[in-house]
C-alpha cells in the first residue's frame, strides 16, 4: 500500500462507506476499520466497495472503545501499511432513550464508542503524523451535539465532546502541518436514521428547511475537501451539513 492512505473508522457504515468511496476517488487508498465481531458480515461489503472505489479498500479490526485493542490494531497497521495520512473518526452508535429510562450500559456504550474512540484511535497515529509533518484528522460529530436532541443525552454529550477534542488538538498540531476538524451532519439517509420511529422521523424531516434527509455522499464530499493538501488553513472548525436544521 502506498503511504497516501486514509483510515476510516466506521468505514462500512452508511456515511462511512461513502467516505471510503469519495476518498478513494481523491486518490487515497483506504483502510476501513470495524469491530472484530463484524468480520464475517463484511465480505460482501468489501467486494462491493472494491468494485465502486477506484483504489484498493482493505479492512482492519479493533474495538474503538478499547484502548488496547486500538493499540494492537495500530501496530499492525503501521507495520503493514505505514501510518495514515488521513484519519476519519466516523465510528458511532445510538442508544436513544430519555434520561429517565437510560441505564448505565446505554450511557457507557455510546460514550465509549463515540467519544473514547476518538482518543483511543487518534492517540495511536499522532507521533507518526508529527514526524511526517503532515496529517488530516476529521471527526464525524452530529447536529445533536450542537442543538441537543430529545432522547439523546448520551449521544449529544459524546458528539459535543468530539468537537471540544477537535479544538484542543487543532491547537496542539497547528504548527505541525496537521489539521483537525469536525463535521456535524444532520439527519442522513442511513440505517441509523431509518431506525427512528416513522412518525417521529417524519416530524424531524418537517423541521429541516431543505425538506429532506441528507445523502451520505453529501457528507463524504466535505470529508474529501478537508482531506486535501490544499485545505491546510482550515483547522479547529466545525462544519455543519444539516440542511439548515441548526444555524448558529
Ligand atoms: N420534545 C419534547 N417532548 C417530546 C419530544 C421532543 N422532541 N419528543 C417526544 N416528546 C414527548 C412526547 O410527546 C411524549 O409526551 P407525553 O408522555 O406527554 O405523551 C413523551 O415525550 C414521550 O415521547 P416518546 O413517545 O417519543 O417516548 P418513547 O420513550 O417512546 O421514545 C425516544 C423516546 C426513543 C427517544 C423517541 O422519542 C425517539 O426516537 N426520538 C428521536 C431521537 C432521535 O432523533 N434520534 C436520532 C437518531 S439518528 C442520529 O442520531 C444521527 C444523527 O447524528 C442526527
Amino acid at each position: 500500500m502506498s503511504t497516501q492512505y486514509a483510515l476510516v473508522t466506521g468505514g462500512s457504515g452508511g456515511i462511512g462507506t461513502e467516505i471510503c468511496v469519495e476518498l478513494a476517488a481523491s486518490g487515497f487508498r483506504i483502510l476501513a476499520l470495524d469491530h472484530p465481531s463484524r468480520k464475517e458480515h463484511l465480505t460482501d461489503w468489501l467486494e462491493q466497495i472494491n468494485q465502486r472505489a477506484n483504489t484498493r479498500v482493505d479492512l482492519c479490526f479493533a474495538d474503538v472503545g478499547e484502548f488496547d485493542s486500538c493499540l494492537a490494531c495500530a501496530e499492525e497497521i503501521i507495520d503493514q501499511y505505514d501510518s495514515p495520512t488521513v484519519l476519519v473518526n466516523g465510528a458511532g452508535i445510538t442508544r436513544d432513550t430519555t434520561l429517565r429510562k437510560m441505564d448505565k450500559h446505554q450511557w457507557d456504550d455510546v460514550l465509549r464508542t463515540n467519544l473514547d474512540s476518538v482518543f483511543n484511535v487518534t492517540r495511536q497515529f499522532i507521533e507518526p503524523m508529527v514526524e511526517k509533518g503532515f496529517g488530516r484528522i476529521i471527526n464525524i460529530s452530529s447536529v445533536s451535539g450542537q442543538s441537543g436532541q430529545f432522547g439523546q443525552t448520551n449521544y449529544a454529550a459524546a458528539k459535543a465532546g468530539m468537537h471540544g477534542f477537535t479544538k484542543a488538538l487543532a491547537q496542539e498540531l497547528a504548527s505541525k502541518g496537521i489539521t483537525v476538524n469536525t463535521i456535524s451532519p444532520g439527519y442522513v439517509a442511513t440505517a441509523m436514521v431509518e431506525a427512528i420511529r416513522e412518525d417521529i422521523r417524519a416530524d424531524i424531516v418537517k423541521q429541516i428547511p431543505v425538506g429532506r434527509l441528507a445523502q451520505p455522499a453529501e457528507i463524504a464530499r466535505v470529508v474529501s475537501f478537508l482531506s486535501d493538501e490544499n485545505s491546510g488553513y482550515i483547522t479547529g472548525a466545525n462544519i455543519d451539513i444539516n440542511g439548515g436544521l441548526w444555524m448558529h
